[in-house]
């Protein structure tokens, strides 16, 4: 079992406190729903947890142990997928950064062959979030952290998307954090939900 642990997490912005006292743990076999109202400090936390943001006090650890160097085993997948991609790689170098999955994963994520000879710009949201989705999933990670992953896109999509990211981490026992300002989908796809403002002062 893995355990992804943060302790006593302070981070601000100049004078503006986001993260106070910030205690927090879950494990590798949960899908946890993370809460809290627009502005209150969920992506910063993310950033924290996946190491995009250095300079917070307090540890952030899996097993004890800070993770260090080469590959991050907790990744971050973002809204906006098109903001972290190179606009300048065709989709087969953005996948294959990370890794290549074999055909039967590409199929679940509904991945098109003819898409890998593309750039970023020439795909829609969607289709750029199952890249990023299955570009995170590598089989070196542990726990994804997924930020307001699929705010952005229609029902059917984003139903699609959740079946398939949450079959998948099942299956390789990969702990997932859904950060959501939406309380349904938290309620539908999490086995529990914590409230931002209940983990910090
Ligand atoms: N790079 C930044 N510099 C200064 N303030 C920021 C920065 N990023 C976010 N903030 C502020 O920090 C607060 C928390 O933002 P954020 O973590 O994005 O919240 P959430 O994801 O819950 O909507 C907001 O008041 C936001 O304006
Ligand atoms: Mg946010």
């Amino acid at each position: 079992m893995d355990v992804l642990k943060v302790e006593n997490v302070n981070f601000n912005y100049g004078s503006h406190k986001i993260l106070t006292n910030l205690n927090f743990s879950m494990e590798n076999n949960q899908v946890i729903g993370l809460f809290g109202d627009s502005g209150s400090g969920k992506s910063t936390f993310c950033k924290v947890l996946t190491g995009f943001i250095k300079e917070y006090e307090g540890t952030v650890t899996i097993n004890g142990e800070v993770p260090q160097g080469g590959f991050n085993p907790i990744q971050l997948i973002y809204q906006h997928p098109e903001k972290v991609m190179n606009p300048r790689w065709k989709m087969r170098d953005v996948l294959e950064e990370s890794w290549m999955p074999d055909d039967n994963l590409l199929d679940e994520f509904g991945i098109k062959r003819e898409w890998f000879n593309r750039y970023p710009s020439e795909l829609s949201g969607g289709e750029l979030q199952r890249f990023s989705i299955l570009r995170a999933l590598n089989p070196n990670t542990k726990f994804i952290i997924a930020d307001e992953i699929s705010t952005m896109l229609d029902a059917v999509t984003q139903a699609q998307i959740w079946d398939s990211l949450l079959k998948l981490a099942r299956k390789n026992n990969v702990g997932v954090l859904v950060v959501s300002h939406d309380k349904k989908l938290l309620n539908r796809i999490c086995d529990s939900i914590v409230y931002l403002s209940d983990i910090t002062e």
